[in-house]
């Protein structure tokens, strides 16, 4: 479980263990109390930094400090979902895509036109481009699309078999969460399973610089309850720190 980021106290005790980290966080404060000025909603905060940072390096923009890492962090996904019941005959939805790090694996291994991935950065959706070209996945035809919300109303009802987001809800405040969870059970098929990823706390929950949010386990299972879906915790997932869910429409 991750230490509550937000006190002072662990900021001081952070910046005392990696002294190195102290100026690119204070330019990352600076740059999003600017982009926050702009925007107050999360979306157009969010797409905001995120054409900053695709502009810098689309894979460090998505957490991947290195093309070896986001190689690995896409197997990783890859894997925990095949050995899990992702089938090549399913259609699965990829909330907040990013680049494809996972995305071009799933495309690969699903039948043509049976992938969709949503994200609200156009500019990661057109570094997602470039990933279908880089693997040669033009004849799979995935839809990618930008979004503004994650209300999801242009897709069919009961369509989708998996619902997959990786290291989309770290970066999300809880109402963005809940406006997901409130409609994507409309678009997912009966026996259907949502995994997702966040940044687990036993304290309280909490963000730092409006771009990383940490949430309790039993908030999320709740949250997830209100809105029709069981929830499994997934301790076999060890691809990176962050905690996974599993949900299913009851
Ligand atoms: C850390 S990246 C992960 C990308 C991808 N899931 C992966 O694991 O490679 C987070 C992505 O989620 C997108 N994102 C953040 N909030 C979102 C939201 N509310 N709806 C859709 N996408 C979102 C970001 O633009 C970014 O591309």
């Amino acid at each position: 479980m991750a230490p509550q980021r937000d006190t002072l106290t662990h900021q001081l005790r952070y910046a005392a263990a990696h002294p190195d980290r102290v100026l690119p966080h204070l330019r990352r404060l600076v740059r999003n109390l600017a982009v926050g000025l702009r925007h107050r909603d999360h979306v157009g905060f969010y797409r905001e930094v995120m054409r900053h940072n695709v502009a810098d390096d689309p894979d460090l923009a998505i957490g991947s400090a290195s093309r070896r890492r986001w190689l690995a962090l896409g197997e990783a996904q890859f894997e925990f979902l095949v050995a899990n019941g992702l089938r090549q005959d399913h259609r699965m939805l990829e909330i907040g895509c990013g680049n494809l790090r996972g995305g071009w694996r799933f495309i690969e291994h699903l039948e043509a036109g049976n992938y969709t991935g949503v994200d609200i950065s156009p500019d990661i959706l057109i570094a997602a481009q470039r990933t279908l070209v880089e693997f040669d996945l033009q004849d799979k035809l995935p839809r990618l699309t930008p979004v503004r919300d994650l209300t999801l109303s242009w897709l069919p009802e009961d369509h989708f078999d998996v619902v997959h987001a990786h290291s989309v809800f770290s970066h999300c405040p809880l109402d963005v969460i809940e406006e997901c969870l409130a409609h994507v059970g409309r678009v997912m098929a009966p026996e259907a399973f949502f995994d997702f990823t966040y940044n687990a706390t036993d304290g309280q929950p909490h963000q730092v610089l409006r771009e990383d949010y940490y949430y309790r386990p039993d908030q999320l299972i709740d949250l997830a309850g209100r809105y029709g879906f069981a929830a499994e915790q997934r301790h076999d997932w060890s691809g990176n720190a962050q905690s996974k869910l599993r949900l299913r429409r009851r």
